[in-house]
């Protein structure tokens, strides 16, 4: 498939059918998602993917939890939103980052660290790194026929679903990719046109 056409056919699917993924599918979406750009090639990213469904309704069961506790709105056992969506998936693909600290971010930490700080925290070329290996992974999952949602809804419970997959500091859980078939047909929302967010000096 072309890459223009998988950037424009590609759209986030929210409903699946049970079919599993096969694993060597999700090896190439993987190794599609390792040929992104990373700063300094660090490739800070793993992909830790969940087929196991007692421990995707866990972690289902622990984002329902803390969405009740925080909203005071109880979530019935089987609603599926747009923060738990994951579960009903044939796959869940926990993306999983390492920061990457360049010799730039190394010299204004211990030289000047409020530029440091805006550095690491607002332009955070190790989230931007992880960012582009998701967009491979889903146009990749695409041209490969299958459908995916990226998601960080479910991460208001992110220390807890780290704990549940058993993360290690300095690792972090950043997002999910829900893979499988599409079930229904979904549309893709508009777009601004280009010429609307592109300026020329
Ligand atoms: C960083 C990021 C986080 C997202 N989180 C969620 C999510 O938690 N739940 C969800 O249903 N969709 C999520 N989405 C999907 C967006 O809603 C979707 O990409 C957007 O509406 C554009 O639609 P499209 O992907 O079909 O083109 C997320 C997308 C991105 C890039």
């Amino acid at each position: 498939m072309d890459v223009f056409e998988a950037m424009k056919g590609r759209l986030s699917v929210r409903k699946f059918r049970k079919e599993p993924v096969p694993r060597q599918t999700l090896l190439k979406m993987v190794e599609s998602a390792s040929w992104a750009p990373s700063a300094g090639n660090a490739q800070n990213v793993r992909f830790l993917v969940v087929e196991d469904k007692e421990l995707l309704a866990r972690m289902k069961g622990i984002v329902d939890e803390i969405i009740s506790r925080t909203t005071g709105k109880n979530i019935a056992p089987d609603k599926v939103n747009s923060h738990n969506l994951f579960y009903a998936a044939p796959a869940a693909v926990c993306v999983i980052g390492t920061p990457y600290e360049s010799s730039t971010d190394r010299i204004l930490r211990e030289k000047d660290p409020d530029r440091y700080r805006i550095r690491r925290f607002q332009v955070n070329p190790s989230l931007q790194s992880i960012s582009a290996a998701v967009t491979q992974f889903t146009l990749a999952a695409y041209a490969l026929g299958y459908g995916t949602c990226w998601m960080t809804g479910p991460l208001i419970a992110k220390q807890e679903l780290e704990s549940a997959l058993s993360l290690r500091y300095p690792e972090e859980l950043l997002a999910i990719i829900a893979v499988g078939k599409p079930d229904s047909p979904t549309a893709k929302p508009p777009r601004k046109p280009a010429e609307e967010i592109t300026e020329f000096r």
